[in-house]
């Protein structure tokens, strides 16, 4: 069964041809990092009107890659939430076109649905049930998930996700865009402890976390005073080494709560190096284990959709769309992940 998968809910274009029996046969991504990059974040008119542009292109590119017909595709998974919703509608109104087209099955697919399962598609994939720590632009949540649909909470942000401080402090500290990497590029040459910034929510006795009074005492420790190149590189250590002890520790109090064995990572931040070295020390101390998507499928990308599609389908979700649908279809800026 080959399915389609189309990202399209922020700044990335993603599209992808998974196959139930032969795996991952090609995807594609573009990003718009250079179009939103003057800007210093995403503009949403912007996103839409390049997810237009990019969608086609990457449709022949996947086809091209996986050596397929249109007509070899038995079904279309595509993001239909949360995200922009212009962005969402790109995908959206493109997959259901097309599935009506082709007369096969339109699946929305939520899109943290598509990071917490992209670890399965990894060459040693983690077994369900698992603990997930989400950790994205918009999210860092921590779910216990016993399978394909069954996510239950655990704990999540009050505020800031974890990779919306990064790319915030990013900002304040004039590092560009987008910020996460970058300013984990400059904590490698930094040292934690120079500077003194809180562990936000450390010892609350539960899985919440705060991530926004981090970027406030990075502003307090910056104001009014000239920073050198190495003063930013020693900040940026100590907010990272902070923002990582707080998610290792609830990840492993989340791990010991459920009494579960396996931790999986997925979300942009999940590409961070430091905090994957924090993660796999801290589980084998613990008898545990962590598991990753590829770096490259732990940001935004359709490869996720369309196996988390894929995952529906063989769990006998039917979708809806082909030829008999009334073509009627919405998007779901705002959708948490336990109403799947
Ligand atoms: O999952 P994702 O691609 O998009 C969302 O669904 O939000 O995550 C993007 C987030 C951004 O905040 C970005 O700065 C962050 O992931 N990120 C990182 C790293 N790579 C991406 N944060 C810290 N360290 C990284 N290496
Ligand atoms: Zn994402």
């Amino acid at each position: 069964m080959l399915v389609l998968g189309i990202e399209s809910s922020c700044d990335e274009t993603g599209l992808a041809l998974y196959d139930s029996g032969r795996g991952l046969l090609a995807h594609a991504v573009h990003s718009q990092v250079d179009l939103h990059e003057a800007y210093g974040g995403v503009v949403p008119e912007l996103a839409s009107r390049d997810h237009i542009r990019r969608i086609v292109p990457l449709l022949r590119k996947v086809l091209e890659e996986a050596a397929v017909g249109r007509e070899g595709i038995n079904a279309i998974a595509y993001t239909a939430g949360p995200g922009l919703a212009g962005a969402l509608l790109v995908g959206a109104g493109f997959a259901e076109a097309l599935a009506m087209a082709l007369d096969v099955p339109a699946l929305p697919v939520h899109h943290l649905e598509g990071h917490l399962l992209s670890p399965l598609l990894s060459t040693d994939p983690p077994r369900f049930p698992f603990v997930a720590l989400l950790v994205s632009g918009g999210h860092t949540q921590l779910m216990r998930v016993a399978g394909v649909g069954q996510y239950e909470l655990l704990g999540e942000t009050l505020d800031d996700a974890a990779g919306e401080a990064f790319d915030k402090t990013a900002k304040l500290l004039g590092l560009g865009y987008p910020g996460g990497p970058q300013l984990a590029r400059m904590a490698e040459k930094g040292r934690p402890g120079r500077f003194t910034l809180p562990r936000p929510m450390l010892h609350s006795g539960d899985l919440s976390f705060s991530f926004s009074g981090l970027k406030t005492a990075v502003l307090t420790q910056v104001r009014n005073r000239a920073l050198e190149e190495q003063d930013k590189a020693d900040l940026c250590a100590e907010f990272q080494a902070a923002i990582i002890e707080v998610l290792a520790a609830k990840s492993l109090a989340a791990l010991k709560l459920t009494g579960q064995q396996q931790l999986v990572v997925a979300g942009g931040v999940g590409a961070n190096r430091a905090l994957r070295a924090t993660l796999d020390v801290g589980t084998r101390a613990a008898g545990a284990r962590v598991f990753y998507p590829e770096i490259e499928l732990c940001t935004d990308n359709g490869a996720m959709i369309a196996f988390a599609g894929a995952q529906r389908l063989l769990a006998g979700w039917e979708g809806k769309g082909g030829k008999g649908s009334k073509g009627s279809f919405g998007v779901r800026p705002r959708w948490p992940l336990e109403e799947v």
